[in-house]
């Protein structure tokens, strides 16, 4: 496994103007899935976003699976990929993942961040009447990861696109807390710092990757765990 990269920060799809830009550069799938996943693997992506991992699996020849939360982002999946009946929107926290979809091969996804700081729930994407606290953010992360385990074949590999974030002279270690918690239900195989690079970020935050860096990570495990 290489465990350093620069890729350059460049989104190839256009999603509404209005929306966050919470995505997942295409050259990070595109890198990791064809390290960690083979022709016709199944890929699932529990936090689907604008479609970045289903999309570049099927480009790879993988099948693409996944569940969003918000409907219009959902629907803008579904016209993204041909498996379009392989998105399910819904709370990945709460949907009954054996009973909607096989096994999977390979999961690479980015979950909601959260800040130490924060007051509102990332699953119930930042809602102002929405009320969480760090803690249960991971607590709930905890679950699902659990619950992932449960539907990865043997061989499969979880993984996280995931960043610490500084803001206001904090850092909450979000990869670091994200890391300990998979590794409750997944062998972690280590990290992979992505280096980003392009103008394309540059004013986002202070840093190329966005809050206040210029790398994010890969974590990279896989379903073996060991008791
Ligand atoms: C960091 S973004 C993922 C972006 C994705 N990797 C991409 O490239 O488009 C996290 C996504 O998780 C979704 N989300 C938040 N809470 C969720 C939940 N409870 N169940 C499923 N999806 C959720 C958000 O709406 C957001 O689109």
């Amino acid at each position: 496994m290489q465990t350093f990269l620069t890729l350059d920060y460049e989104q190839e799809t256009a999603i509404p103007p209005e929306e966050a830009d919470v995505r997942t550069p295409e050259a990070y799938v595109r890198h990791f899935l064809a390290e960690f996943s083979d022709e016709g693997d199944a890929v699932f992506d529990p936090f689907a976003g604008f479609g970045t991992t289903l999309a570049v699996a099927e480009e790879l020849g993988r099948v693409p699976y996944g569940v969003e939360y918000e409907a219009d982002r959902a629907e803008f999946v579904r016209e993204r990929i041909d498996h379009s009946e392989n998105v399910v929107c819904g709370d990945a926290l709460d949907v009954d993942l054996a009973d909607e979809f096989p096994a999977f091969d390979c999961c690479l996804t980015s979950p909601p961040y959260m800040e130490r700081s924060m007051g509102v729930n990332p699953f119930r994407n930042y809602a102002d009447d929405s009320e969480s606290d760090y803690e249960t953010y991971l607590a709930d992360l905890a679950d699902l990861f659990e619950r992932l385990a449960l539907l990865a074949n043997p061989d499969a590999s979880l993984l996280l696109d995931v960043s610490n974030m500084k803001h206001a002279g904090e850092v909450t270690p979000l990869a670091w807390d994200v890391a300990e918690v998979a590794s409750e239900s997944f062998h972690f195989e280590g990290e992979v710092v992505v280096g980003w690079e392009g103008d394309e970020q540059d004013e986002r935050d202070g840093g190329r990757y966005g809050y206040g860096y210029d790398h994010s990570y890969c974590l990279v495990f896989n379903a073996k765990k060991a008791d």
